[in-house]
């Protein structure tokens, strides 16, 4: 796949660990990947600003926290769920990053952690959260919440945009068991309008149906051991 939008910039100040929390096992996702297949969503969407975006397997919340960051003055809105409450504790620290408490928060820890330690590590990250606090734009108002995506059938909020990275490999497995990511569309397109735009990461196992009559496919592409494919309903 060619980046039509995203430039091959150095965004190591957004490395999982850094200044975004991690913790151990958490999949991450490439952060120039992350902002390509947003542009991409955002040329379908009829909306350019004013987004509601919407993970619905946002494990930490990386993908979200980066958009907020680097794409902050497109969207008004980020919700997040998923099934593994560590995760939701993780995507609700990673969120904080987009307001200033929750820099300033990081920015103690991050700085604590370098008068204890010294490691240079840390004094890489103090440089990086000062480069990322300049980012903070406008408030992006964010929702975590509890959700099996296999049963859900209601939002309070009608999502512009979807993007996740669903669960794959022996890293991370569907949550209850059942490894359909049909049935993660079929649940999706009961929450989603006509003019929502949803784009589905995977990796190339897995295969989501498009002889139906739910949905159409807009765009499909690989990169390296993933896949992405980008729908509307029909
Ligand atoms: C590949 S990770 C997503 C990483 C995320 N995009 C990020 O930026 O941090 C997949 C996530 O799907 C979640 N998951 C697994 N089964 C689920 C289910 N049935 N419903 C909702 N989330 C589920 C896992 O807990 C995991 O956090």
């Amino acid at each position: 796949m060619e980046y039509k939008f995203t430039p091959n910039d150095n965004y190591e100040d957004f490395a999982s660990g850094r200044v975004l929390y991690h913790v151990g096992g958490a999949p991450t996702f490439p952060v120039r990947l992350t902002l390509e297949i947003y542009e991409r969503c955002l040329q379908y969407s009829n909306k350019k600003t004013d987004i509601s975006l919407y993970d619905c397997c946002c494990g930490g919340a990386y993908m979200l926290t980066i958009l907020g960051l680097l794409k902050g003055n497109t969207i008004s809105r980020l919700y997040g769920s998923d099934i593994d409450s560590g995760s939701i504790k993780l995507a609700k620290d990673n969120l904080s990053l987009l307001t200033t408490t929750g820099i300033q928060k990081r920015r103690d820890e991050l700085t604590t952690l370098y008068d204890t330690y010294k490691k240079d590590s840390h004094s890489q990250a103090l440089q990086s959260i000062d480069r990322i606090e300049k980012l903070l734009s406008k408030e992006i108002n964010t929702s975590i919440f509890h959700q099996n995506i296999l049963e859900l059938s209601d939002l309070p909020f009608i999502p512009d945009i979807i993007i996740t990275d669903v669960p794959y490999g022996n890293l991370v497995e569907w949550g209850d068991g059942n490894s359909d990511i049909n049935q993660m569309m079929d649940a999706i397109s009961k929450v989603c309008s006509p003019e929502t735009i949803i784009c589905v990461c995977m990796d190339k196992k897995q295969k989501i149906q498009t002889d139906t009559d739910i949905y159409q496919r807009l765009e499909k592409q690989s990169i390296g051991k993933r896949k992405f494919e980008i729908y509307k309903l029909k």
